[in-house]
């Protein structure tokens, strides 16, 4: 991304717009190793290598961040009154416009995905790209196969069919089981909706997967990391978006390659 070197060191926190001025003026600031004289000279901040005071600066501005997601946190980019998930990461990644891919309810848990890619987050939520999110879930009550059958065919919630679903039961008891549940759309309240329309309520549900992406088993609540490249380029994938190294990017309104979670050895 382009932008004015001033800038750049304020995006990635490292000071006040005044205090860049004065850095630059001091010779402090080199772009490429070349000392920057004018505060307005335009970088290129995912490629060019910015040191501040003779230390290199990671100076990427489009960072793509894996978050273990605690319960208690609104999924939001900001909120006047409740704590989001934002405040788990340094200030300057809202500065750098990053923000949560999709949402999970308060009390859910696990793999959040934020990213300052608009054009990555509006496609890997795009209704018709289908990318499967995988949740595990102790609900109350015993499942059967019953209720895999239901998720399979596609259950009737009271404004919409939801698409056919995996179920997998890990744990049957009287009281309470746990499934794992993978879905490929993501509507309101969803994992809980499908359980409600069968008779049980959620009690946790924790995510796992968002397309491609496991959650790293080394993050514990509240943690987390930026993507790896791997990682980065299967979400890319994902999103039908082109390596980025070039070629042209799938058309938006794709369908999925492949039928749903649910959907296998059914007609499509
Ligand atoms: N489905 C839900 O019901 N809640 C979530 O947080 C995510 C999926």
């Amino acid at each position: 991304m382009k932008m004015r070197v001033d800038r750049w060191l304020t995006t990635l926190g490292i000071c006040s717009r005044s205090e860049a001025k004065e850095l630059i003026r001091r010779g402090a600031v080199r772009v490429n190793g070349i000392p920057v004289r004018d505060a307005g000279l335009s970088a290129e901040t995912e490629t060019d290598v910015l040191s501040v005071r003779g230390q290199d600066v990671d100076g990427r501005t489009v960072r793509h961040v894996m978050l273990n997601k605690p319960a208690g946190l609104l999924t939001a980019a900001r909120d006047r009154k409740q704590p989001t998930v934002m405040d788990l990461l340094p200030p300057c990644y809202a500065g750098m416009g990053c923000m949560p891919v999709g949402r999970l309810d308060r009390d859910t848990t696990g793999l959040l995905l934020l990213t300052c890619d608009g054009e990555m987050n509006h496609r890997l939520l795009s209704p018709g790209r289908h990318v499967e999110k995988e949740y595990e879930a102790r609900v109350t009550g015993r499942l059967t196969d019953a209720e895999i059958r239901a998720f399979a065919d596609g259950l009737e919630l009271s404004d919409f069919t939801a698409m056919p679903a995996r179920l997998r039961i890990l744990e049957a008891g009287g009281e309470t089981s746990l499934a794992r549940v993978t879905v490929a759309e993501g509507k309101f309240h969803q994992i809980k909706r499908m359980f409600a329309a069968t008779g049980h309520e959620v009690l946790t549900l924790h995510r796992r997967r968002f397309g491609p992406l496991e959650l790293d088993p080394g993050l514990a609540g509240g943690a987390w990391r930026e993507l790896t490249e791997e990682e980065l380029s299967a979400l890319r994938a994902a999103a039908g978006m082109a390596p980025r190294s070039g070629g042209n990017p799938e058309p938006e309104a794709r369908g999925a390659a492949e039928g749903p979670p649910g959907s296998e050895g059914k007609e499509k």
